[in-house]
């Protein structure tokens, strides 16, 4: 079986290093793993929940769309796309409100968040809360259940949020699901290891906090600069270091393999200069970062590249989303009134191209039974019986020992029957028991 994997990143800023380690890096190695199937898109959508700055909305997507390009994205077999090129996930986003709980949404840690500054603050409960960002949730589990995502890497902070998308994906499943399972059911992929790189300072890198360490963005120097102003103690060269003091070493762990960030450690430990322990780590991050960096400058310089593969993006994405959201319509009762109908329910759908067993009553006051073809004709037609629990006896009897039966009883059955077309009838419904 593919798995599928599928990512989003809100087009608000400009990714910082935390977000390459945390999000784009870990999206595209699952993507090169075999077995696998990779999408990822630019949530713009969501975007304008959080930012009301046209602006910045589009120098983000741009950027954002750049980076996953030039950071490695086998545009083969990942898609990638931005939300806003896909209307179906928008039309799902309906489709997944109004089976939403409102209660399941007031639990979300993004709504309470703000619920919590307000309170805090003396401020009506909702004040500036949209129901963009209270409905925040169910654009993201349309997001993710419109490509029946298995796994979804995040960060840890976006977990509440892909639960919720199951829960979401169960009551839809549930209401229209007939028994079938119309989503799958995704699964938060959090890379245990280094889900979080830590700030300048040593706390979550963020731009909340002001300690992000930039990804291209003033190229080489800009890098070199962000890590000059990493917070140290203020030992001396020569002077034994304590590594997990700062953010050097883990910041190098998230680019070094486990022997060179040991080898780190122990050259720190050993007294290396906090100077000269940051060159390094920008020697270290330089040699990934900066053969991508140059692609990135390549694209920006070039946007109608961009836009071509986010264009095939799109079209890849919509020819899985449009036939998935037509029949996602018909299970909710919105279909086609021409198209082919869905079944309503499989089984009489298959019922309906079976042969099949009827039992009436006649004026005679006799019970009957007839096997009918699926076309409708007659294969089999009962002599009466005096109760209906005896022509019912019959009927199981030819379901489970088929034709044998006739040769038993040729007297209470009709003649003139081709034993043949009975006995093909009789395999054909136990097989589809
Ligand atoms: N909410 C995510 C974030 O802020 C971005 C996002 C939107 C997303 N839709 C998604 C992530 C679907 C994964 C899957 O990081």
């Amino acid at each position: 079986m593919t798995i599928r994997v599928l990512t989003g990143i809100t087009t608000t800023g400009t990714p910082h290093l935390g977000n390459y380690v945390g999000a784009i890096r870990p999206a595209i190695a699952a993507s090169y793993q075999d077995g696998t199937e990779g999408f990822l898109f630019l949530a713009d959508f969501h975007a304008l929940i959080k930012c009301d700055d046209p602006a910045r909305i589009a120098r983000s997507r741009l950027e954002m769309a750049a980076i996953w390009l030039a950071a490695g994205i086998d545009t083969e077999r990942v898609t990638i796309y931005r939300q806003s090129d896909i209307p179906e996930i928008t039309e799902l986003n309906w489709l997944l409100t109004c089976v939403t709980a409102k209660g399941l949404m007031n639990r979300s840690h993004a709504y309470k968040a703000a619920t919590d500054i307000n309170e805090a603050a003396g401020e009506e409960t909702d004040h500036g809360v949209t129901m963009g960002l209270f409905c925040y949730p169910v654009l993201m589990a349309a997001d993710i259940l419109m490509f029946n995502a298995h796994q979804v890497p995040v960060g840890r902070d976006q977990i509440q949020h892909i639960e919720m998308a199951r829960d979401i994906a169960q009551r839809f499943n549930h209401l229209y699901g007939q028994g079938k399972e119309l989503f799958v059911l995704p699964e938060a992929k959090v890379s245990e290891d280094i889900a979080l790189l830590p700030g300048l300072d040593g706390r979550k890198m963020s731009k909340s906090y002001d300690n992000t360490i930039p990804l291209f963005q003033g190229r080489a120097k800009g890098l070199q600069d962000a890590i000059a102003k990493i917070v140290t103690d203020s030992r001396m060269p020569g002077e034994p270091k304590d590594p997990d003091s700062n953010s050097i070493l883990t910041l190098y762990s998230a680019f070094g393999t486990t022997e060179e960030t040991a080898a780190f450690r122990a050259e720190l430990e050993a007294g290396l200069g906090w100077g000269v322990a940051k060159r390094r780590l920008y020697e270290r991050i330089e040699r990934d970062i900066g053969p991508m960096r140059e692609r990135y400058e390549a694209l920006i310089a070039n946007p109608e590249k961009i836009e071509a593969a986010l264009q095939a993006g799109a079209a890849k994405a919509r020819a899985i989303a449009a036939p998935f959201l037509a029949a996602l319509r018909a299970a909710v009762g919105i279909g086609s009134f021409t198209a082919a109908p869905i079944p309503v329910d499989k089984a009489e759908a298959t019922k309906a191209a079976l042969p099949v067993f009827k039992q009436y009553r006649e004026a005679d006051g006799r019970f009957y039974f007839k096997l009918n073809a699926a076309d409708g004709r007659l294969l089999l037609q009962s002599h009466g019986f005096e109760n209906g629990k005896e022509a019912g006896q019959w009927i199981s009897r030819l379901k489970q020992e088929g034709n044998a039966v006739l040769a038993d009883a040729p007297a209470q059955l009709a003649e003139n029957i081709s034993q043949d077309e009975v006995a093909q009838a009789l395999a054909q419904l136990s097989e589809a028991e």
